[in-house]
């Protein structure tokens, strides 16, 4: 089997990681892939952009699947254009990946169909005055948000009205969010804490991969400006079984049955951001794909053929694989460049990878990583590695991630001290 992953962080090394373990040794390209990939297959330089260059790269190499990693190339309809040429592919078309694509498709949809999250209200440029009025009316907190795609930056949680108003005008006004501010959602302020389910489906059946929880913010105790992702680890015990009850009867079912009952079936990985409150779990957002640094801790924990699962789920199918979850818990730590989100410098030689990696159930997963020409690996974005760990319990998992983060050396390595703290605190608590 000859499988294309699109992308180049962490969650594409993890997907590569995934389907090398297969029993049926699938032949791996990776467009473009990172230093990392380039172990387990061939890096091919296409972007994850390029639809036309990955369209031709399916066909020249005559693969069998293809599984898309970020949510740009979903948005603008590589699925759509693979489907046409008879590719089969893990990701939503064109119209289905809107859930992440258009905030003001996705709240609108859960309105219809009863799912719950936050009140809201969508405005252009020409209702800017009633948007205004809204943000008077509703008071603070609130959460201002670009509609389309932003690379995670759109949503604004504003503590005052003030900074409402200022990030209402910098969209609506300013143009400072592009195209992905022409319509705002303004939304009420969920009180709780995040989590992250993934669901693989074919637009019929599901299975749900291990509830995960990310780290937003890059400074510890979640603090300062949003990342990427700082780290992640699942399972995590915020969402109980009974939680967990909820979000498939309330929120996964009723999602993948009005996305087909509006014609537009969802096939591929859908990721719901949840809020867990005091009323129960709410939709923060969808995403298209899976989440980075989420699939790192989530594929590991994956028991059976990930190739198999894909294939089967891409040719709709999934009702003929079996999914088990390992009975074990995995973390991520993600080591970043200093001064990440913002600037930073690239280019620093990574000392250290073959010793994390030859801890036992660590996995040093490359993001933002470049092979020399002489052989060295240099860093080369702002988040660098992902070191994940495998272990029987939370707690273990956190351990060896960290002594595996601890081993790798690079210039302005930076990486967050308390990875897991939420999930240990409601461990202990019981
Ligand atoms: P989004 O781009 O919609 O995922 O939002 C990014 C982050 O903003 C989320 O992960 C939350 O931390 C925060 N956020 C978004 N919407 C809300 C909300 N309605 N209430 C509280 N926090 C939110
Ligand atoms: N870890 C958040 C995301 O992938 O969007």
């Amino acid at each position: 089997m000859r499988i294309l992953i699109v992308g180049s962080g962490g969650r594409e090394h993890a997907l590569a990681w995934g389907l090398a373990q297969s029993p049926e040794r699938p032949e791996l390209y990776i467009a473009p892939g990172n230093a990392g990939t380039e172990t387990l297959g061939e890096n091919v330089p296409v972007a994850a952009d390029d639809l036309d260059g990955l369209l031709a790269l399916a066909r020249e190499r005559r693969v069998d699947l293809v599984v898309v990693g970020p949510e740009q190339p979903l948005v603008a309809g590589l699925v759509d254009r693979l489907e046409a040429a008879g590719v089969p592919v893990v990701g939503p078309t064109a119209a289905a990946a809107r859930l992440e694509g258009s905030k003001a498709f996705a709240k609108a949809f859960m309105q219809r169909h009863g799912i719950p999250t936050a009140a809201h209200r969508t405005f252009t440029a020409r209702d800017y005055d009633a948007a205004v009025a809204y943000l008077d009316a509703v008071g603070a907190p609130v959460v201002v948000k670009a509609s389309g795609l932003a690379a995670g930056k759109g949503a604004v949680v504003c503590s005052t009205r003030p900074e409402a108003r200022a990030a209402l005008d910098a969209m609506l006004r300013e143009g400072r969010f592009g195209a992905a501010g022409d319509e705002v959602v303004i939304e009420e302020y969920m009180q709780g804490e995040e989590a992250s389910v993934f669901a693989l489906t074919d637009g019929t059946d599901y299975v749900l991969l291990a509830p995960a929880q990310d780290h937003k913010r890059i400074g510890e105790g979640d603090t300062g400006p949003n990342t990427g992702g700082m780290g992640a680890y699942a399972p995590a015990p915020v969402v109980t079984e009974a939680v967990l009850a909820r979000v498939r009867r309330e929120i996964v079912e009723p999602t993948l049955r009005g996305m087909a009952a509006e014609g537009h079936p969802y096939r591929g990985i859908l990721y719901v951001g949840l809020m867990i409150t005091e009323d129960g779990p709410k939709v923060v957002e969808y995403n298209c794909r899976l989440g980075d640094p989420e699939a790192q801790v989530v594929i590991p924990l994956l028991a059976g053929d990930l190739a198999v699962l894909f294939d089967r789920l891409a040719r709709g199918r999934l009702r003929e694989v079996n999914v088990a979850l390992r009975p074990a818990a995995a973390a991520c730590v993600v080591l970043a460049s200093q001064g990440y989100p913002g600037t930073y410098q690239k280019g620093f030689v990574i000392e250290g990878l073959d010793e994390a990696g030859a801890l036992d159930d660590v996995l040093v997963l490359h993001a933002g990583t470049r092979r020399r020409k002489d052989g060295a690996v240099v860093t080369a974005g702002g988040r660098v590695l992902a070191v994940t760990a495998l272990a029987p319990d939370l707690a273990g998992a956190l351990e060896k991630a960290y002594r595996g983060a601890g081993l790798i050396r690079f210039e302005g390595k930076y990486y967050r001290r308390d990875i897991g703290r939420k999930g240990l605190l409601r461990l202990r608590q019981g």
